[in-house]
């Protein structure tokens, strides 16, 4: 039977450091997205996002050992996320995706499971 992780199968901590990689050169060039980021540590958001997205995945479990559990929406209470921070991350998020260059029904799983995480993480109305 199949036995292999879709950690394994969407090609392991490369193609999760990809992703994030490719995400964080987005971000650090978004005029909305950037300023909310630790400037003096970019290296650490990438890291803390690739353990994360590698343990939700079913690979190594690194980042609950060195961050407990994720409480996302809570962790994210410090940032102002509206529709447009939402929609800005997803953008940079989906050249990561494109960058792993999945089978069609992987992409769609990691995509979907993105976007549905990504609208359940705006916890700020929009000022228009
Ligand atoms: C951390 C912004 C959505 C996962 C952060 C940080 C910012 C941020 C500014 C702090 C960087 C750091 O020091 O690590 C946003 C914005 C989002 C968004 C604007 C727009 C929707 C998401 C989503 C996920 C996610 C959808 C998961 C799929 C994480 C993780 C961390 C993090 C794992 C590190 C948490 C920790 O251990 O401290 N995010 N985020 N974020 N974000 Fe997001």
């Amino acid at each position: 039977g199949e036995q292999r992780s879709l950690y394994d199968a969407m090609g392991g901590h490369e193609a999760f450091a990809r992703l994030v990689h490719r995400f964080y050169a987005g971000v650090r060039q978004d005029e909305v997205l950037a300023p909310l980021y630790p400037q003096d540590d970019w290296e650490g958001a990438e890291r803390r996002l690739t353990m994360f997205l590698e343990q939700y995945w079913g690979g190594p479990t690194t980042y609950s050992e060195e961050r407990g559990h994720p409480r996302l929406r809570m962790r994210h209470m410090p940032f102002p996320v509206d529709t447009d921070a939402r929609d800005r991350w997803l953008h940079h998020m989906r050249a990561g995706v494109d960058d792993m260059g999945l089978p069609p029904e992987l992409d769609a799983m990691l995509w979907d499971y993105l976007e549905r995480a990504a609208h359940a993480m705006v916890n700020t109305a929009d000022t228009g």
